[in-house]
């Protein structure tokens, strides 16, 4: 019974995304400040990233990153972060409030 337990704990430990690590996500997240406004709430002509979905944002993010999503600017800046920072930034932002 315990090594089933075990290889519960194991086999969910392969498919469970990163833990969120809110003070992480937010300093990593300052970094899109600049462009995306304070908690992604931007208010010039980039894109409005608060709130958006967890997933979607993660899933975007690493487009960029491994190039499959090519714009003018976010595929340089994705590129600077490992994937699991950009999964913490994409938990900072869907747990914004829009
Ligand atoms: C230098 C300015 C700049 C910085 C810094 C920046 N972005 Fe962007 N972002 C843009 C621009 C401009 C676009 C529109 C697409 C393009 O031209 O690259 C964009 C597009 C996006 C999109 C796509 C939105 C959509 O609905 O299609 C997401 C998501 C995003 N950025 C997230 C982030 C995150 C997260 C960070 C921080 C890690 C970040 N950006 C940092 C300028 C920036």
């Amino acid at each position: 019974m315990k090594k089933i337990a075990l290889l519960l704990v194991f086999l969910y430990s392969l498919t469970y995304a990163a833990e969120y690590d809110p003070i992480r996500g937010q300093m990593l997240s300052l970094s899109c400040a600049s462009c995306h406004g304070t908690d992604g709430k931007s208010e010039a002509i980039t894109p409005y990233i608060a709130g958006m979905g967890k997933a979607s944002l993660y899933q975007i993010l690493l487009d960029y990153k491994n190039g499959k999503r090519v714009e003018t600017m976010m595929q340089k800046h994705a590129k600077g972060f490992t994937d699991e920072e950009l999964e913490q930034i994409a938990y900072y932002f869907s747990n914004v409030e829009r």
